[in-house]
């Protein structure tokens, strides 16, 4: 299901991350200072990064040494676990707005449990970076 209907939405590449974080910041302002001016070297990593996640879905042990290792670096973005379900409603909508067809329920909801286990282990990795924080 993720690898089909990434395979729709890829080709759109620079366009999706766009998309994403125009939804990104039109529903949550007040994260857009978190980011730099420009983005076009974030969109590029981004995307990379939903790639490496969609390549190695398979083989947990790299994917989630990749995701502790991108949760400890947001533990420096000043990025907090509160924001991963803002991050993530915006994610699916640029994904769903550019899979057409291929966005079928099934789709959806594949989309939603990776992405959870995407939060959750960046999340945990954040939160052991930041032993002070509230969530720690
Ligand atoms: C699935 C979840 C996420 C993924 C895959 C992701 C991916 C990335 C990647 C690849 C980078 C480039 C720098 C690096 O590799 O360390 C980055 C930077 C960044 N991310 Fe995330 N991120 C996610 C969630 C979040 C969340 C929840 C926030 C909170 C608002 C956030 C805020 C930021 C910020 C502020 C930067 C630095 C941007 C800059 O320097 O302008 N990210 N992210």
């Amino acid at each position: 299901m993720i690898k089909s209907s990434f395979a729709v939405v890829e080709p759109h590449g620079s366009q999706v991350t766009a998309h994403f974080y125009r939804h990104l910041f039109e529903h949550n302002p007040q994260v857009r200072g978190l980011f730099a001016e420009h983005l076009d070297e974030q969109q590029d990593r981004l995307w990379a990064a939903v790639g490496a996640l969609v390549t190695h879905l398979e083989d947990t042990e790299t994917l989630v040494g990749i995701l502790r290792d991108l949760g400890r670096r947001h533990a420096g973005y000043g990025a907090v676990p509160e924001h991963f379900p803002a991050v993530g409603a915006s994610l699916l909508a640029a994904l769903e707005h550019f899979a057409g067809d291929a966005w079928t329920p099934e789709a959806a909801e594949s989309w939603t449990a990776v992405y959870g286990v995407v939060a959750g282990t960046m999340g945990e990795a954040m939160a052991e970076a930041v032993p002070s924080a509230p969530s720690a």
